[in-house]
């Protein structure tokens, strides 16, 4: 991948921000009990993300954490694992530890409906304790494959049952593997909850500056008159990743980047640059909207792909400055793997806004840097009056958002150079996200925590949009898969590096660029 044109910029900066217009939140009391509570993600996020809502007193004051796992441990022995799992997350502070600790417990259980009508009477126990009431979060956190057996364990303990207040279940991502497993997953949610008890997570929806893309879009008049194929030439979405997959081979080796990024986090970020504008800012009115876009995406089909996806793997590699193994070296990855580490794809939303204007997907591990952005890459001016004057073309103007890291919205657009001489250059209008804000910001895992114990299902998956995201991406799935003749080719492309060159080729037959981080 190359350099977007123009290298860096001269920045013109925002000027004084205005007051913010907030909305008030305020969450019930409840029980939040988590099962896998032994497992990665409640050490290295969910703890973490209670923690930190804790101490600013984003929590109700009748709340609790109940940990549910096989491991044999004692409650004290969970709390100092979770204590250092907190304090190597960083912002640690002991006196709110020192109140938080005292609300969290820990229950040995093999999820058999006899453990889990203890686990059940020792945390209606706690509920009085802790005053929560009957209020309850049940957040599935074990491997995937044990989600359905665990929700019938569930429901036949008598867990799942709305007594005197609410039962929402979270379900973390991958939620199925493809379109079958994810509807015989639903059937068994759907069997013991309502939708609205339902809560499907994709920790994309909960960052910032994803939710951000509905306000920049909606709360402002001068963007949404051009956000349409009169003005937009194509629509560039990147996910970079530098890390590789970490301890996560067993999960990768079945996943791969389609299943990992583009089902999910790709096509939800997709769903809010091509969304419609709903009359009213309601979560079931912003669902609607979001669902419209997958079910305006063109199918896609074997032909097609061929000339519309990319599929790459890492190779051995240096990623900043240090050396990095090959996606088939890492530990527990089969040495002829041939799953994918990197995806690029085009593809088109067929409706009025958005007929005949491409959009190119791109997400990768062990790439250069870690970035995710929209590029929204306006129309070239339709006359070149200055062809004469300038020995260059003038490059089409561009709108960066970008998700994360160092989070800011950037316009991109032509000036004229001070001075007495003829000379145009490009310069960025530049919005850091958080300059000029000193409120305390949520990640991702903070904010979807909060909106479960608040029940707001806005940044949540609903069970259509999840149903219609897997279905449009299973012919890429198929296809990817195929092996032998045929087959797609597996580019391979050197750790460090901004992927497989014929990712670039793929989006310069089209006389594009892919843009890349820039300061
Ligand atoms: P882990 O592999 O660490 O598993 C979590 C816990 O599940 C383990 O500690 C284990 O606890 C329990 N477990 C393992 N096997 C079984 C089994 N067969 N039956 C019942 N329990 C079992 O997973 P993570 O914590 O990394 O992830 C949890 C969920 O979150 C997964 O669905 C994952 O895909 C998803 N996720 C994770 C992310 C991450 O960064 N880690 C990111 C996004 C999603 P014990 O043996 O004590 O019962
Ligand atoms: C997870 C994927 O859902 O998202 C990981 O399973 C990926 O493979 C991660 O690294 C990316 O999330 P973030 O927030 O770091 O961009």
């Amino acid at each position: 991948m190359q350099e977007s044109p123009g290298g860096h910029h001269p920045t013109v900066k925002i000027g004084k921000l205005g007051p913010s217009l907030c909305e008030e939140i305020s969450s019930d009391p409840c029980a939040i009990v988590i099962f896998g509570a032994s497992g990665d993600l409640t050490k290295r996020k969910l703890l973490p993300a209670l923690f930190c809502l804790f101490r600013n007193k984003l929590l109700s004051k009748g709340f609790f954490i109940l940990g549910l796992a096989r491991t044999d441990i004692s409650e004290e022995s969970f709390r100092t694992d979770m204590e250092k799992a907190v304090k190597k997350a960083g912002n640690f502070d002991h006196v709110a530890w020192e109140e938080f600790g005292k609300r969290l417990h820990y229950f040995p259980t093999d999820y058999s409906e006899g453990s889990l009508r203890k686990a059940r009477e020792y945390m209606d126990d706690k509920a009085l304790t802790h005053s929560t009431g009957r209020n309850r979060i049940l957040y599935l956190s074990t491997p995937p494959s044990v989600y359905s057996s665990i929700i019938e364990s569930i429901a036949s303990s008598g867990l799942a049952s709305e007594d005197g207040g609410w039962t929402r279940i979270v379900i973390e991502k991958p939620y199925g593997r493809d379109l079958e497993s994810a509807r015989a997953l639903e059937k068994t949610v759907e069997k013991h909850f309502r939708e609205e008890q339902v809560f499907r997570i994709d920790h994309y929806l909960g960052k910032d500056t994803v939710q951000n893309i509905m306000m920049f879009r909606f709360a402002n008049s001068i963007f949404e008159p051009i956000w349409n194929r009169h003005f937009i030439d194509h629509v560039q979405i990147t996910a970079s990743e530098s890390l590789g997959i970490e301890k996560r081979a067993g999960y990768y080796e079945e996943a791969g980047v389609l299943r990992d990024m583009f089902q999910n986090h790709m096509l939800q970020v997709l769903s809010f640059v091509g969304m419609e504008p709903p009359s009213v800012y309601k979560s079931e009115m912003v669902r609607d909207e979001r669902v419209k876009v997958f079910r305006a995406l063109r199918p896609l089909d074997r032909e097609s792909l061929r000339d519309n996806l990319v599929l790459g793997q890492y190779v051995e590699g240096e990623v900043n400055g240090k050396s990095a193994r090959g996606y088939r070296e890492e530990d527990g990855v089969n040495r002829r793997s041939a799953v994918s580490t990197f995806a690029a794809m085009k593809l088109f939303i067929d409706n009025w806004r958005w007929q005949g204007v491409p959009f190119y997907l791109r997400s990768g591990k062990r790439l250069k840097s870690r970035f995710t952005q929209v590029t929204i890459q306006f129309r070239a001016v339709p006359h070149q009056m200055f062809s004469g004057i300038f020995e260059e073309e003038i490059g089409p103007n561009a709108v960066i958002i970008r998700i994360q890291p160092d989070e800011r919205i950037q316009l991109k657009f032509h000036a004229k150079n001070p001075g007495s001489r003829m000379c145009l250059r490009d310069v960025v209008m530049d919005f850091g996200y958080t300059e000029g804000y000193e409120g305390l910001v949520l990640d991702a895992y903070e904010r979807v925590l909060m909106d479960c114990m608040i029940g707001d299902k806005m940044l949540f998956i609903r069970s259509d949009a999840m149903e219609m995201s897997w279905e449009w991406l299973s012919p890429a799935l198929d296809y990817s898969e195929e092996r032998g003749q045929g087959a797609p080719e597996l580019c391979l492309y050197r750790a460090g590096s901004y992927g497989p060159v014929e990712a670039e080729r793929f989006i310069g037959r089209d006389g594009r660029k892919w843009v890349n981080y820039e300061r």
